[in-house]
């Protein structure tokens, strides 16, 4: 049966948090049986964000130990790091050839990067053509992400029809974007978009005391009867229909509807927590996971790259 490819990473770049989850990883655990997965850690892209060789190599091992605990699942999905297959590279190489600078500085997080006044490297500036290499490379048809990353998918778009019309051959296939509609953006505690650079997540695998303090700090304005961040954040958790009788019941009792959302988030974090902890003491079977994967993941690379050799013709032999 030929499964359709659905292909996506994440960069090592620190604690996931409940925004991630819902955002991104578990579009991941749940759609390993309908069709070919293929996850990544993207440690490249993450080398924009973290410089520090003992630092990436923890973050790494970090990573994979949440894939896992997740459940993605080694048996059906290829897990691998983006690094061990070097044709990534290589091929974001050939396409930063066929792409124009003032393409690249249309890129929101180009732009956002250069609003805040910062120094931007040439590898923040390429970030879109790696992205579009690790998704070409697989002939990726689904790629499943937060609403943020919506506009790299369409660059991968653009740049396999760029690639595909100069070298008249249809050597990549086009990826859609895959975006949860109703979660599509994780609301923090200070009500802004959860994200790490933010300082308003609460930790995927945050131990109780932490959830506590995360919940606790939501920021409730006291005008209203139903504290729309904690609400924003409960839903993640309990239906809609559930949550209606909770809140009708307990109108302007912020303290009692927070501690029912710490309530959730504890049982629902704690077999994930439980999970990560034993697979942790194992640090060798995750480093097979990830070894074994790049090894099946590369030989797809290079197949692709003989293509890719011969379309632009520097294939001779
Ligand atoms: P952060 O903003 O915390 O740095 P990343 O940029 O590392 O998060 O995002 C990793 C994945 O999780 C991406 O697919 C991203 O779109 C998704 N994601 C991150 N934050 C959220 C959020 N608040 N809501 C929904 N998805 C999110
Ligand atoms: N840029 C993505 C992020 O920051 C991570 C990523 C790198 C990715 N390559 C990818 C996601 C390919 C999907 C497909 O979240």
């Amino acid at each position: 049966m030929n499964k359709k490819i659905l292909l996506s990473g994440v960069k090592p770049t620190g604690r996931p948090h409940i925004g991630n989850y819902f955002g991104a990883m578990k579009q991941f655990v749940d759609m390993q049986d309908e069709y070919n997965c293929m996850f990544f850690i993207a440690d490249y892209h993450g080398l924009n964000f973290i410089q520090d060789g003992p630092e990436m190599k923890q973050q790494i091992i970090d990573l994979a130990l949440d894939y896992l605990a997740l459940g993605l699942d080694p048996q059906k999905s290829l897990i691998y790091k983006q690094s061990d297959i070097p044709e990534h590279t290589e091929l974001a190489w050939i396409f930063d050839t066929i792409t124009t600078m003032s393409y690249l500085m249309r890129a929101h997080a180009y732009k956002d990067a250069e609003a805040n006044g910062k120094e931007i490297s040439v590898g923040t500036f390429n970030y879109p053509m790696l992205m579009a290499a690790d998704i070409l490379m697989y002939d990726a048809d689904i790629v499943p992400v937060g609403q943020d990353q919506k506009q790299h998918v369409e660059y991968a778009r653009d740049t396999a029809q760029k690639f595909n019309h100069i070298f008249k051959k249809d050597v990549f296939k086009l990826p859609d974007v895959k975006i949860m509609s109703e979660v599509a953006v994780v609301p923090g505690i200070d009500g802004r978009k959860m994200s790490k650079s933010y300082g308003n997540t609460i930790p995927l695998f945050a131990t109780d005391e932490e959830i506590e303090k995360a919940v606790m700090s939501i920021v409730t304005d006291s005008s209203g009867e139903k504290p729309e961040r904690v609400y924003a954040i409960h839903k993640l958790f309990k239906s809609e229909l559930e949550l209606a009788s909770l809140y009708d019941e307990n109108k302007g009792k912020y303290k009692v509807l927070k501690e029912a959302l710490i309530l959730d988030i504890k049982n629902f974090i704690r077999p994930l927590r439980e999970k990560r902890e034993q697979l942790a003491d194992d640090t060798e079977y995750v480093l097979d996971v990830l070894r074994e994967g790049g090894k099946r993941a590369k030989l797809k690379a290079e197949r692709k790259m003989e293509q890719v050799r011969e379309a632009i013709g520097v294939k001779l032999y």
